[in-house]
């Protein structure tokens, strides 16, 4: 069995774009610009947006941080969507999910610019990566098939099995791995709630992408004998051994299944951190494609 090292891959990636950073800065290039929007003050959004800002200053990234209350309006997040849109400086944005109920998500995310959509959740750059055209791929997904990649996980040809069919995870994963391609060719069975019988469906699979938020949902009992786990959960379940008051666990029975499996990847230290690598290569992207165009 093979851990897939979200932690390690991640840090190798950090290190190749500081690489390019560096590159840039020493031909007197203007270096990439993130910025993140989050409106309200829910914890888990709290820390995630900490953190990629956090990567940002790791690799030489300028960030700027955009906090707005919890209270605020639709029409409020619109105006300062469009000041980022029209800000030059800005290579790329994303607006953490999710937002409060008064304002329609769908509208927002209409409204970033597709060229500074760095999560690529904008319609047109979705669209784009299901047609294989160039894109921004969104950073869970896209760090889903740099794993697969780097590790050489055979996907051609195998039963990929997807559950969960989030806008954000799911549902792009069962596009991308029956895409030409490697990763991808796969043939591809996506899994919701309205599901009936998935064990009969999961124990048929050579790879399984969770990304259902159950914490420890999938069992030992579900999968054969040399699965391929790729477990997006990233649940906080209350424990008062730690000094957080809570763990993060993941969809997967770990000890269990990983006895099975020829890859694995941990909660924490598997997908999470590659997310966040994927948005500064999607930031990297999006700065080099705005300097070819300007
Ligand atoms: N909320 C949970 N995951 C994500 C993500 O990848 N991007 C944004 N913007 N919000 C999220």
């Amino acid at each position: 069995m093979t851990i897939l090292d979200g932690k390690k891959v991640s840090n190798d990636i950090k290190d190749e774009i500081t690489e390019q950073v560096n590159k840039m800065k020493a031909k007197g290039e203007k270096v990439p610009h993130l910025a993140a929007i989050i409106v309200g003050n829910d914890g888990a959004s709290l820390t995630y947006v900490g953190s990629k800002v956090r990567a940002c200053e790791r690799v030489g990234f300028e960030s700027t941080l955009v906090k707005m209350s919890s209270t605020t309006s639709e029409l409020e997040l619109l105006d300062k969507i469009k000041e980022l849109n029209d800000n030059p400086e800005i290579d790329g944005y994303i607006v953490q999910l999710p937002l409060p109920d008064q304002i329609d998500t769908q509208k927002v995310l209409l409204a970033v610019n597709p060229d500074k959509d760095v999560d690529g959740f904008h319609p047109a750059n979705f669209g784009k990566m299901a047609l294989d055209m160039t894109t921004f791929i969104p950073a869970t997904p896209f760090g889903i098939l740099e794993l697969l990649e780097r590790y050489g996980v055979e996907t051609s040809g195998k039963h990929t099995v997807v559950i969960g069919r989030s806008h954000i995870v799911g549902r792009p994963m069962s596009i991308l791995m029956g895409r030409k391609g490697f990763p991808g060719n796969s043939t591809v069975t996506l899994t919701h709630s309205h599901t009936k019988n998935i064990t009969q469906i999961t124990s048929q699979a050579d790879i399984i992408i969770s990304a259902l938020g159950v914490p420890n949902f999938l069992k030992a009992e579900m999968v054969k004998d040399d699965v391929v786990i790729i477990d997006v959960g990233i649940t906080r379940v209350a424990d008062d051994t730690t000094a957080k008051g809570y763990r993060i666990t993941g969809d997967v029975d770990f000890v269990n299944v990983s006895k099975k499996a020829s890859f694995i990847t941990p909660v924490p230290g598997g997908v999470g951190p590659m997310t966040i690598a994927m948005l500064l290569k999607n930031t990297l992207l999006a700065c080099e494609r705005h300097r070819k165009k300007a």
